[in-house]
């Protein structure tokens, strides 16, 4: 293989402001300067994926304007392959993100030239697809681009979803996930009336299994992460940090968990290092400007 990740999906720009709290309707707040960093669902993992020392190449769309450079530009400096990403048309998508003194996030996303990752691009990328050991995706991109992904894999290749932001996904692209990785909010979308009572994640990990998927990564934030198989349950422990942002952090824990996976390393392993990756993130600011690269992981 000549990459260890592919990764299809979006790519923004990332317009951040701080506040001391969100706005409700109507209400206006004064917030912090504005910071425009490169971002994307797609984007972040590609560049995560790369910062580690992954062979990564990204499938996307930008335009050809600021933001698009912009995002070229920090995926060359991570050393991503950028053949894949497609240039024009469209407006560059935007995320319009606050961030609240705990670290937490709020993001509206215009898909821009996102939403126009079609099938027929994936079609045509056919050779990134066989050339590649893990492809992984996100939901910022139509899901019939999706569906076209999971037709488009190599024989041997390994399918890694996260379904960001959630909805609810056709069985063949469940069948294919190995792992799929939500958060608890994803899980509920994804499981819909089926998520039935029960508080306990454990429950909603079996639920999300017997969907089709080869293998389910829940996670829980501080609480760090389910592993689930047909193997069994294991529970993946948090790293503890101090949280200053935490745009970004589930993309650069999915790509350190995909590439590591295509390495050969059991689930909980790979999920285990990938927790330290997402922690490391959340302590800088921004998405991709605040990912590790592997010795910083080895030193937290
Ligand atoms: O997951 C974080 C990302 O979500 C941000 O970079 C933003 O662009 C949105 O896509
Ligand atoms: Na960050």
């Amino acid at each position: 293989y000549d990459y260890d990740l592919l990764v299809v999906g979006s790519a923004n720009a990332d317009l951040v402001i701080g506040v001391e709290r969100r706005p409700g309707a109507g209400e206006t707040v004064l917030g912090s300067d504005l910071a425009v960093h490169p971002g994307g669902k797609g984007a972040n993992q590609a560049v995560a994926a790369a910062r580690l020392g992954a062979r990564t190449a990204l499938l996307a769309r930008v335009g050809d304007d600021e933001h698009g450079r912009l995002l070229l530009d920090s995926l060359r400096e991570a050393g991503a392959d950028t053949v894949g990403v497609l240039v024009g048309g469209v407006p560059t998508g935007v995320a319009l993100i606050t961030v609240d003194p705990s670290g937490d996030n709020s993001i509206v996303v215009s898909p821009g030239a996102n939403g126009r990752l079609t099938p027929s691009d994936v079609r045509a990328a056919a050779s990134l697809f066989h050339a590649s050991r893990v492809v992984s995706t996100q939901l910022e991109i139509p899901l019939e681009t999706v569906v076209e992904v999971v037709r488009s894999l190599a024989p041997d290749s390994r399918f890694v979803l996260n379904p960001s932001p959630p909805r609810p996904l056709p069985s063949e692209v469940l069948a294919a996930c190995d792992p799929l990785i939500v958060n608890e909010h994803e899980a509920k979308v994804i499981l819909g009336d089926s998520a039935g009572v029960s508080d306990a994640p454990e429950d909603w990990a079996r639920l999300l299994l017997a969907k089709g998927p080869r293998s389910v990564v829940v996670t829980l934030g501080g609480e760090g992460a389910l592993v689930v198989s047909s193997a069994g349950v294991t529970r993946v422990p948090s790293v503890k940090v101090e949280a200053v942002d935490t745009t970004g952090a589930g993309d650069a824990f999915t790509a350190a968990l995909a590439w590591r996976l295509g390495t050969g390393e059991p689930l909980a392993d790979a999920a285990a290092y990938a927790a330290r990756v997402g922690a490391a993130t959340v302590t800088k600011e921004g998405a991709q400007v605040s990912f590790p690269t592997a010795e910083e992981v080895a030193a937290l």
